[in-house]
């Protein structure tokens, strides 16, 4: 068993990734500066488990207390979520999206180094195929454009990554390109918690949902899909949290760059999300058809080939899932965390 530094571990997907890593009997030590988290999270993270681990409120961009996390614990490996991820927010706020995660990855590549740590799983996301790539998204096609500064950050995150494995053969990298994460924990103690107007679908329909929202708005109903709506690989977070297990004992046992998908390979209209919710909170829910947002492709889905040929990894939920534990959590917790 491992010792796991956890970047952005108070957050969405971290938090969920924490709960697995202390069930397999992993120890983790978390990282968080709570700009887009909540203390509460860590508080249910040891609820649910039982277990207890080492917390530093901190920013990675701060290089000194990041090398002393590193001198005051033996890590084996580095998962790294800590990023901000809103992409509207990213093209009004290009500078501090681009200081925060890529200097602050290069911070956190900088205290890795300065300690003989050379493993780490990025969080790196589907974005990174751009709007030229056919779907199923593989691994192998270019990733080089973006359409927005958000979705660049990522790009360059893993080229830089690419460039220190290529500089230093010791290293041992894995580029996990999340498609979209949805649904909760069973326990209904965690899930996702956005602050202000939600600018995801999932949790914004969890919002019409217990009466915050007045209706959902379907950004376009003229796409080049089934029912008109965008498709998405939608994967419940659970899914994602066992993924990175993989990846961790993967890098952990190799070395090199390995970039892998993480999705179901099954793509959802905008309908198909809104009709499992309402499955799962036993009423129909308010919509109204807008325009088409800025910056939306119609198509996004995963082939899931490499996940499974290199960490013997598969999703196993489906939407249904996804939506009933995402209402469980909502219900719970009308108020988030
Ligand atoms: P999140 O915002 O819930 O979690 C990110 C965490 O990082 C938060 O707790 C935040 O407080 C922390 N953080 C941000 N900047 C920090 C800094 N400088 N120092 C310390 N902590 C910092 O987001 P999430 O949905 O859990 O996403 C996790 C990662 O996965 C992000 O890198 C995101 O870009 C990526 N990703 C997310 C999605 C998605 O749809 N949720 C899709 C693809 C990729
Ligand atoms: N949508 C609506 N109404 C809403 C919100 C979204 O109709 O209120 C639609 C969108 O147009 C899209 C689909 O629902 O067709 C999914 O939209 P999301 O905002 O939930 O997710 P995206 O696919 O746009 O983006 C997500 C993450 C990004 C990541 C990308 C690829 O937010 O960070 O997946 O991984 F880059």
């Amino acid at each position: 068993m491992a010792n796991i530094l956890v970047t952005g571990g108070a957050g969405f997907i971290g938090s969920h990734t924490c709960v697995e890593l202390l069930n397999a009997g992993h120890d983790i030590v978390v990282v968080d500066n709570f700009s887009n988290s909540k203390p509460e999270a860590l508080k249910r993270i040891k609820a649910i488990t039982g277990k207890d681990f080492k917390f530093y409120e901190l920013d990675i961009l701060e290089l000194d207390k990041m090398d002393k996390v590193f001198k005051e614990n033996s890590i084996d490996a580095v998962i790294h979520f800590a990023g901000l991820k809103a992409v509207g927010e990213s093209v009004e706020k290009p500078v501090e999206y681009y200081h925060n995660n890529i200097t602050g990855t290069l911070m956190l590549i900088k205290a890795m180094r300065q300690n003989g740590c050379k493993r780490i799983v990025f969080s790196s996301s589907a974005t990174v195929y751009g709007v030229d790539n056919p779907v199923p998204y593989v691994e192998t096609m270019p990733t080089h454009t973006s359409t927005n500064p958000y979705g660049y950050t990522k790009v360059m995150i893993e080229q830089i990554l690419t460039d220190v494995c290529a500089s230093d053969p010791e290293w041992s990298v894995s580029l996990l390109r999340y498609f979209n994460p949805i649904g909760a924990h069973k326990s209904g103690l965690l899930g996702e918690d956005p602050n202000g107007i939600p600018n995801n679908l999932f949790p914004y329909i969890a919002q019409v949902a217990v009466g915050k929202r007045e209706f959902l708005g379907v950004f376009g109903n003229d796409y080049d899909t089934p029912d008109g709506t965008g498709v998405r690989d939608y994967i419940h977070v659970m899914d994602l949290a066992n993924g990175h297990l993989c990846a961790v004992d993967y890098v952990l046992e190799h070395k090199g760059v390995e970039a892998v998908n993480l999705g179901t390979g099954k793509g959802s209209s905008v309908f198909d999300v809104l009709h499992a919710f309402e499955k799962a909170c036993g009423r129909e829910l308010p919509y109204r058809i807008l325009p088409r947002r800025a910056g939306d492709i119609a198509w996004c889905y995963a082939n899931t080939d490499k996940a499974k040929e290199v960490f013997g990894w598969t999703a196993k939920y489906g939407l249904d899932e996804m939506a009933e534990d995402g209402w469980n959590f909502t219900k719970n917790n009308p108020d988030g965390l």
